[in-house]
């Protein structure tokens, strides 16, 4: 970053000012560095939804939400989308360059001998009821990871960090097909070292010990692909979850767990998922117009999954190329017909001339065609959301690294305006007079519920 010019604040009561730092990136707005305005002025800033808040400095992703333009370390992801591999990708973000071959041999074999999971690991899915939602169990195992993985749990150690962040990448899919397994009560399926990424998971997904599986090479690039375009995306709620409990020093597989409970909302990760749902609900191409009425309606609590984003004020890039590869797998392993396309299509062309959605520059955004993709590959709409959070891992576990190795890294710590109650004196119990409204007749005069409800 560099400093190029201050902003002065004047504080129109007191008539104090402060000269603040302009920091520059190399693209996008700079930033005003607010960090002494507090000791220089008493204030804090206040910003819900981090609406103009920068967190941290970053080299690893950059988005330009106004063109449409999603770069890693710098490479358009076109080109990497076009041209590279998900590992490869792993390797670019993680250490911030390209791998040469040789690189990329040593690395791709790193991972590949990470993939398989404690034994003892299986024990917590029997744990499970068997309806549980996948990403209950992500959030679960992931999190125990930090119990059987102790030495690489030194987070001041830089060894301990890689081999972490090895392990979360190769162990991802194993324990994301696992969760799939157990749901449909069918045998967990040991990885195998010498297919790809995409690959291995595929066959972990839907291979039974008793029938040989063959990798669908369409599926496997398909697959490749779409790991590739949510591998990174800057600082959005999960990534900076995992910074946030990161920051105190949390051990990297809790962290993680964190990211993946701030992926599941249907606001983040959980679109992929609710944009199935929403079409199914929708039907048939004759009910848009009443749902984009119902999407339009401030008194309506529905909103069109798939579309806008916080960031992106125009097409989302990893959307464009989503919706090509969605007419691939159709064409090859779906249904090129399929009705549930032909709607997305025609919602999509639909909103994109509806004077709301282009005023407020609402685009089709990254989950609105991946969930169709999945379909075409037979993975089941509650497995969406985890798929995401296998390619993400590789974006939060780089996230992390790279908040850790700050030279004067600090726990993060928002402060906020309270406005709740003065101070007040406590009152003896017989003394009270109930101010909560309903608090008689409301839901805790009725009781918690009990057992195993
Ligand atoms: N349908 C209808 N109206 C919308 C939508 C939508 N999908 N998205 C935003 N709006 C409206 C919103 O009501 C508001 O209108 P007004 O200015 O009149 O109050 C305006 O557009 C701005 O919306 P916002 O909620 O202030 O924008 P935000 O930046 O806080 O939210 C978002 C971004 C992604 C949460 C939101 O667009 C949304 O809920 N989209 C649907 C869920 C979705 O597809 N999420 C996936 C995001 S991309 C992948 C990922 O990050 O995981």
């Amino acid at each position: 970053m560099t400093n190029k010019h201050t902003l002065t604040v004047t504080d129109n009561a007191t008539g104090k000012s402060v000269e603040l730092p302009v920091r520059e990136g190399t693209h996008g707005p700079a930033a005003v560095d607010i960090s002494t305005l507090y000791r220089d002025m008493g204030y804090f800033t206040y910003d819900p939804g981090f609406v103009s808040t920068g967190s941290c400095r970053s080299a690893i992703t950059y988005i330009d939400g106004e063109q449409g333009v999603l770069l890693y370390r710098g490479y358009p992801i076109e080109q990497l989308a076009e041209r590279s591999s998900f590992l490869e990708v792993a390797f670019l973000l993680l250490y911030g360059e390209l791998p040469t071959h040789e690189q990329l041999n040593r690395f791709s074999g790193v991972i590949t001998h990470h993939t398989m999971i404690n034994e003892s690991l299986k024990s917590f899915y029997r744990g499970f009821y068997h309806d549980a939602h996948p990403m209950a169990i992500m959030v679960g195992v992931v999190g125990s990871l930090s119990a059987f993985y102790h030495d690489s749990t030194d987070i001041r150690n830089p060894r301990h960090r890689e081999v972490a962040a090895h392990r979360l990448i190769a162990k991802m899919p194993t324990i994301a097909a696992a969760s799939h397994k157990h749901s449909v009560g069918t045998p967990f399926i040991y990885p195998k070292n010498e297919l790809s990424y995409a690959g291995n998971f595929l066959r972990m997904m839907f291979s039974l010990p008793t029938e040989d599986y063959a990798v669908d090479p369409v599926a496997e690039k398909a697959l490749d692909l779409i790991f590739i375009l949510h591998a990174d995306h800057e600082q959005n709620a999960s990534t900076s979850t995992v910074r946030l409990a990161g920051s105190s020093g949390a051990n990297p597989f809790a962290c993680i767990a964190s990211g993946i409970a701030a992926l599941w909302g249907p606001a983040h990760g959980g679109a992929n998922e609710a944009v199935l749902r929403m079409l199914a609900q929708i039907g048939e191409v004759k009910n848009i117009p009443s749902y984009l009425a119902k999407a339009k309606d401030k008194n309506d609590g529905f909103r069109l999954m798939g579309f806008g984003h916080r960031v992106y004020k125009n097409y989302d890039p990893r959307a464009k190329i989503i919706r090509e590869m969605c007419h691939q797998v159709l064409a090859k392993l779906g249904d090129a017909n399929d009705p549930m396309f032909e709607l997305a299509l025609r919602l999509e062309e639909v909103a994109l001339k509806d004077d709301y959605f282009v005023e407020r520059k609402l685009y089709p955004n990254v989950d609105f065609y991946s969930g169709l993709i999945y379909k075409a590959l037979g993975i089941p709409t509650n497995m969406f959301t985890v798929m995401f959070a296998i390619a993400r891992t590789v974006g939060w576990v780089a996230q992390w690294m790279e908040m850790i190795g700050e030279p004067n890294q600090k726990i993060g710590r928002p402060r906020q305006v309270y406005d709740g109650s003065p101070q007040r004196d406590y009152q003896p119990l017989e003394e009270r007079r109930s101010a909560i409204i309903g608090a008689t007749e409301g839901s805790f005069a009725n009781g918690e519920l009990r057992g195993t409800d």
